[in-house]
This record gives structure tokens, sequence and C-alpha cells, in this order.
């Protein structure tokens, strides 16, 4: 199926933008009125744009239901400032409750039973229950339309970080598997990030992978060899050489038994690599 923006409603619009862009992190964002009445609103348009200055942007929409601008917007464009606090799957119930669209003379940490911490060098309070949360200056707002769902950038710098010990490790770095985000898809959708579906990359070869079309052909156009085992493979900084010296039972055996040759070995070896002994399968390819 291909879609043409143009000929689709803003709500299709949004259905298919917000399944496939996909997760996204959840800014709740703190902001006081002139007058000091504080706001507490989730949003999903949301991410880190730059580390030093270290900018991040969100973006309250125009209501497609009637065009009008959210409380957040008119806060931030009144006082310039905002508590950026992070959603983690504790929170995620209340965070949801806090998004209803109540008036804007009533609070929503009142509502939506948070806690308001004081901050140290903006106006918003912060939220206590959040274990990691920024304060940050506004910097400037940009109007990407005047139709209802149309965007607002909130750009924002970050003066201040806190976090909360629970979520750091010896070393005063955050753990990744301790704060538990939770981020939004499309319609009722969320995700929750926790040790059970965490994985690492290891960050490409600095000294340049081989890339894809150095890998001998056999293993290329293996059948049995996935994309991210060959993206594994791919990413030595030379096509490993045989070594005479190197044995391994299993292969002699795999090697013995010509008829499956080979399936069997790129088995073999998809194994090794899922178990992280890149060498070790790039040896037993070579004798394949
Ligand atoms: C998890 C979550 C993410 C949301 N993300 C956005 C968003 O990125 N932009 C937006 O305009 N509204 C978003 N909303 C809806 C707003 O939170 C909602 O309209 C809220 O009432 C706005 O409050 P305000 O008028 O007090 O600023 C989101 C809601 C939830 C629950």
């Amino acid at each position: 199926m291909i879609l043409d923006l143009q000929q689709l409603s803003t709500i299709d619009k949004q259905h298919y933008l917000q399944h496939i862009i996909a997760p996204r992190p959840i800014c709740f964002a703190s902001t006081i009125s002139k007058a000091g009445q504080v706001n507490l609103s989730p949003f999903s348009f949301f991410n880190l744009f730059s580390t030093d200055p270290a900018i991040v942007v969100f973006s309250p929409s125009r209501r497609v239901r009637d065009n009008t601008i959210k409380h957040t917007l008119e806060n931030v464009l009144e006082v310039p400032e905002v508590g950026i606090n992070i959603v983690d799957y504790d929170m995620v119930q209340q965070t949801s409750l806090a998004s209803c669209e109540y008036s804007k003379d009533i609070s929503e940490f009142e509502k939506a039973g948070f806690t308001m911490e004081s901050a140290q060098l903006i106006k918003p309070p912060l939220v206590k229950e959040s274990k990691a949360k920024m304060e940050c200056k506004v910097l400037e707002v940009t109007s990407l339309g005047d139709k209802g769902g149309a965007g607002n950038l909130v750009i924002c710098e970050v003066l201040r970080i806190h976090l909360d010990e629970s979520i750091l490790d010896n070393n005063k770095r955050v753990d990744q598997r301790r704060l538990k985000h939770v981020a939004r898809l499309g319609g009722n959708w969320y995700c929750r990030v926790d040790e059970a579906n965490l994985f690492e990359v290891e960050k490409p070869n600095v000294k340049l992978g081989i890339g894809f079309d150095a890998l001998p052909e056999a293993i290329r156009n293996s059948t049995v060899l996935t994309g991210n085992d060959l993206g594994i493979l791919a990413n030595v900084e030379i096509l490993p050489p045989i070594q005479p010296g190197f044995s391994d039972i299993q292969l002699e055996q795999l090697l013995a038994d010509a008829g499956n040759r080979p399936v069997t070995i790129h088995q073999y070896a998809a194994n090794l690599i899922a178990a992280g002994k890149i060498a070790e399968a790039w040896q037993v390819l070579l004798r394949s």
C-alpha cells in the first residue's frame, strides 16, 4: 500500500504516522502561567536533538477537534520555562490521567496524584515521582501551521538534570536497566523497556567494517545467515585469514557429513554468532 499524504484526512495521517514512528519517549511537561497556574501534560512528540548545547524539543499540537491550542503551549509562551519529567512504568496510568483535558484552572498534579517538587532554576515545579527530570529554558517556539493537528515546536535548553539514586550504578552512571521507560506508539499502544527486552548492539568498527560487499559470496548468499548475522560478520576490520590451528570438534563432525553442507555449518556459525563468538564463527564459515 502506498499512501499519498495529500489525500489523507488528519485522523488517518495521525493513525499511520503515530503507528510507524514509534516508540516515542514521553516528555511529561510541567509549566506555569504568568498568573501562577501550574499545568502538567504528557507529550510524545519529543526527543533529544543536541548534546552541546543540550537541546530537547517537544510539540503540543493544535487540537484536531476545535483547532484550539493547549494550555502547555499558552504557558510556555507566557513563562518560557519547563520541567521535563521522564515517564517510567510506575507512573504510566497516572500520566495518562494527566492528559485529560482539564480546564486551565485545574492542576493535573492534583488530579493525577503527583507530588510537586520545587525546581532550582525555573518556576514550574517538577514531578517528585519521576526518576529523571530536567529543568529547561524555552529558547524558541515555532508554529508548524494553523490547522488542527499542526504542531508547535517547543525548543528547550536543558539547564539541570535530577536523577534518582535508584537508577544509578556504582559509578553514578544511569543504568539503562533500572530506568524502566515507557514509550508511546500508535493508538492506545505503549511499550515498556525492561531487562527482558533490552539488548545491546556494539558500535560499528571505528576502523571501518569490511562491509557486505566484501563478504565471500557463499556467506553473503547464505540461506541460513540472517541480515543481522551478516551485519555482525561484515563489521570485522579485515577478512579474517583461515587459522590452521583452529580446531572444533563439532565442526569436524559437520564437515565429515558432506550431505548437509553448507547449511548445517552455517547453522552452527549462526549459533556461534548468537553466543557472541564472532572469531570462531568466521573460522567455521571459512572452512565451509
Ligand atoms: C502519552 C501521551 C502522549 C501525548 N503526546 C502528545 C503530543 O505529543 N502532542 C500533543 O499535542 N498532545 C499529546 N498528548 C495529549 C495531551 O497530553 C493532551 O492533549 C493534554 O490534555 C494537553 O494538556 P494541556 O492542554 O493542559 O497542555 C499525549 C497524551 C498522552 C497520554
